[in-house]
């Protein structure tokens, strides 16, 4: 698979990156580990977790997504140096005052609790989920600095970030002498474009921040299958998000997908490819975040790769889409 450069650092990524939300929700372990190992095997050597994942589920406690990287890496020692593995730090994973945010102290007990989980005594990228207000930057930076001295951490990133609070971000570096963020991990797919373009593409051109983008086929939208007049199936990220729901009564939204399904079914392709395609051209974008819960959607995401979009494709989703 090809691997391109990694923001302004020297690591580089394959331009698919294997989220991993849905292990331990959607995913079960023996699916989470089939999907990691054919993931692997067919080049992706980029992994995405937090450690919150999958804490939103009643009674669980967080940090399984982790866990079963964890284990699939103790199976897999020798993938571990292959593997550029990023996690997060910021959502709440104890009941008390400081078991959240991006405060030192949490950043310093939540690092070692991931480590743990995971298996491992580094890691690769470690992203600040989304901001917290109550902390000052200059904190953020310094834990993290420190981390990255001590070799427990190898690279920065923030997600969720918006344009203000990136550049505050690059400045405060600057001005301490601290290590940079070198990716940000926004949403951004067809039908959930402005966040993104508005500013933050710029600056993450101007700056030279590698770009992730995660929900890369609006949790599920994308593929077309949720298009209709029939409920989502009980299950279903569809059944769960109101996002996705609201995307099925948007007249904007319903209409960028038929122009994706029309294009799919020129190009023999699915409508998945073809919006992870789309994804993987734009300006800015190093690597995709998918997240596929079995080998079946796996090996459709990775379609994408082979999918070839005209100047005139790019030009009807782009203006089909626009904001
Ligand atoms: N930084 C953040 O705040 C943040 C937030 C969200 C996600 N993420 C990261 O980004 C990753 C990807 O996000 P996402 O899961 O929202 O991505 P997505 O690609 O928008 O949605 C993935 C979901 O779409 C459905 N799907 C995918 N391929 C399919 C196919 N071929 N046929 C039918 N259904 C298919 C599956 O859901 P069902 O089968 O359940 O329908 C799958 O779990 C996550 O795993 C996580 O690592 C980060």
């Amino acid at each position: 698979m090809e691997q391109r450069s990694f923001g302004r650092s020297g690591v580089k990524v394959s331009p698919l990156c294997l989220g991993t939300m849905q292990f331990g929700w959607t995913a079960d372990e023996k699916a989470s580990f089939e999907v990691l190992d054919a993931a692997y095997d067919a080049g992706i050597n980029f992994i995405d977790t937090a450690d919150i994942y999958s804490r939103w589920i009643d009674g669980n406690p967080g940090g399984v997504a982790e866990s079963i990287i964890g284990k699939w890496l103790r199976k897999n020692p020798e993938k571990r140096t292959q593997i550029i593995l990023a996690t997060k730090v910021r959502g709440r994973m104890g009941e008390g005052p400081n078991d959240e945010g991006l405060s030192r102290k949490h950043i310093f007990s939540a690092v070692e609790q991931s480590l743990k989980r995971l298996g491992t005594d580094y890691i690769d990228l470690y992203q600040v989920h989304w901001p917290d207000e109550s902390t000052p930057i200059e904190e953020t930076l310094r834990a993290l600095d420190d981390l990255i001295r001590d070799g427990r951490v190898l690279y920065i990133g923030c997600s969720n970030y918006p344009a203000w609070r990136l550049m505050e971000s690059l400045w405060t570096s600057d001005r301490c002498r601290l290590t940079s963020f070198i990716s940000l991990q926004p949403h951004y797919n067809l039908v959930h474009r402005d966040e993104f373009e508005r500013e933050l593409e710029d600056i993450c051109l101007n700056y030279d921040i590698g770009v992730i983008p995660y929900s890369p086929l609006a949790g599920g939208f994308l593929t077309g299958k949720y298009a209709g007049d029939q409920a989502p199936p009980e299950g279903s990220r569809g059944a769960m998000s109101d996002r996705i729901q609201a995307y099925l009564i948007d007249p904007h939204s319903l209409s960028t997908l038929e122009i994706v399904k029309q294009i799919a079914l020129e190009r023999k392709k699915s409508p998945s490819q073809v919006a992870l395609r789309w994804l993987i051209s734009r300006p800015a974008i190093v690597s995709v975040i998918i997240g596929p819960r079995d080998l079946d959607q796996l090996e459709d995401n990775l379609g994408c790769l082979s999918v070839e979009l005209a100047d005139e494709d790019m030009r009807r989703l782009d203006e089909g889409s626009a904001w």
